[in-house]
């Protein structure tokens, strides 16, 4: 049965939240972890649903996967008896293509759907396939899989035309094990891109730059065993942030990286936010109604894409006139529609939202359009005066473990119950007043 979160807006965000493994470096790590026939553990695996799905399509193809804990998994490839990744998985979780490069790289032929995902705008993987071609693969589509083989996977310079994070992953699992030396122009830098290079380097790959736009990659023989603790989610992290910041609350984020933070930090210190940064931990809090700003969403080190939902919300209740702009994916603003319906006053003009704050919102029934703006409507009923429903949650949960268990944690109001089970809604309504 579908669930759906139900808040009663009003409380300031007050305490400690840990956060967890990153979802977007282990979506990586994990399908690099089958290119090894040795056995691979992976610490700071957060439990959500992407991670789940990948893990059962990695078992899929015959790898024994073994989880220790919520959190540990040993993953051994060396059981593998099959190269296809049908439409199933892939529907499921667009990351599943990161099969596709390890697969290739390990076995050199692969055989993996199309992918899905969130709805945020077309999204091609036209950077991928370019870099499998450089590498001496073929690469077909056909009855809506993607078909590529090599005799000979051959190290090549490979320039992306546009930063993508999908392809310099996919281009490092399939290049680490080719022949000679691979080079990657214009790779993004994010701190999962760096991740998934250190776990490869910490099974025996030979992988230099990453976390820079230029990343070279000495193609070794094989990969061996390795024990490996995943980076802290930069976007979990940054959520809370605003959080703290909407809620007018004062919330210290363990387990985080704070220059991963940077960008997030400085936009919450410039609309008057006080951000404080210790070693593994930044505390966020806020007294007064905030201020207005400009943000446009960029590849790292620039302003996330994926906290765009979030940062949008805390300034549709910032004093004056804000703009966002999303310069990443085309259809990130879906959420507008359903904040509009709190009372937030926010038009879309192309990729450009211009806010106007509003002092508050009113709780209403939402449904989350996708994974981050999901979790920004929840911040919104945390704001919102009344109750809200958030339905759709299936979305907040492919990326965020326990989000409501660590919302209550820190104060908030809401649970998770059954969609429009009215019981349900009354007996939290009773307990909330
Ligand atoms: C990753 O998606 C993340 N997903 C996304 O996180 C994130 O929003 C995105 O990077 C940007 O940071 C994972 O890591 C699993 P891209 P990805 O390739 O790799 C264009 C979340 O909320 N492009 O960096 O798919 C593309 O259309 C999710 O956790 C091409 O044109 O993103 C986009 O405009 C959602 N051709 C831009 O590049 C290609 O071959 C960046 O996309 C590939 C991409």
């Amino acid at each position: 049965m579908e669930n759906q979160f139900i808040i009663k807006g009003g409380n300031p965000l007050h305490g400690e939240v840990v956060i967890g493994g990153a979802k977007n470096a282990a979506l990586g790590i994990l399908a690099a972890a089958i290119m090894t026939d040795e056995t691979v553990t992976i610490d700071n695996l957060p439990n959500v649903r992407d991670i789940n799905v990948l893990l059962t399509a990695i078992e899929s193809i015959g790898a024994t996967v073994n989880r220790l804990g919520p959190h540990e998994v040993q993953i051994n490839g060396s059981t593998i008896s099959d190269v296809t990744i049908d439409y199933d998985s892939i529907r499921k979780i667009r990351a599943s293509y990161y099969l596709l490069g390890a697969l290739l790289g390990k076995y050199k032929r692969a055989q993996v759907a199309l992918p899905g995902g969130c709805d945020i705008g077309s999204r091609p993987i036209d950077q991928h396939l370019k870099g499998f071609r450089a590498l001496g693969a073929t690469v077909n589509i056909e009855y809506g899989m993607i078909n590529t083989f090599a005799d000979q996977l051959t190290g090549n310079h490979i320039y992306l035309d546009v930063v993508s994070v999908g392809a310099t992953i996919n281009i490092m699992l399939a290049s680490c094990m080719a022949e000679g030396r691979t080079v990657i122009e214009n790779a993004a830098k994010e701190p999962h891109i760096v991740d998934v290079a250190n776990f490869l380097n910490s099974m025996g790959a030979n992988i230099k730059g990453a976390g820079t736009d230029k990343i070279r990659i000495d193609g070794v023989k094989r990969l061996h065993a390795s024990e490996y603790s995943i980076i802290p989610d930069q976007i979990e992290a940054g959520t809370f942030m605003v959080a703290a910041a909407a809620t007018k609350g004062d919330v210290l984020i363990r387990n985080v990286i704070p220059k991963h933070l940077e960008a997030i930090s400085v936009k919450l210190i410039e609309i008057g936010a006080n951000v404080e940064e210790f070693d593994d931990a930044v505390r966020v809090s806020a007294t007064d109604r905030l201020g207005h700003t400009q943000i446009k969403t960029l590849p790292y080190p620039g302003f996330p894409t994926d906290m765009q939902p979030q940062i949008a919300t805390l300034l549709a209740l910032s004093n004056g006139t804000s703009t966002v702009t999303e310069s990443i994916f085309e259809n990130r603003f879906k959420y507008v529609d359903e904040l509009t319906r709190m009372g937030a006053n926010i038009k879309v003009e192309g990729n450009v939202a211009i806010i106007e704050g509003v002092t508050g919102f009113t709780g209403a029934s939402i449904s989350a359009p996708d994974l981050r703006a999901g979790a920004a409507l929840v911040v919104a009923g945390l704001v919102a005066d009344g109750f809200t429903t958030v339905d759709s949650i299936h979305f907040i949960e492919r990326g965020y473990e326990d989000f409501d268990k660590k919302m209550t944690a820190l104060g908030a109001c809401m649970e998770k119950i059954p969609v429009d089970d009215e019981r349900e809604i009354q007996k939290f309504k009773m307990k909330a007043v």
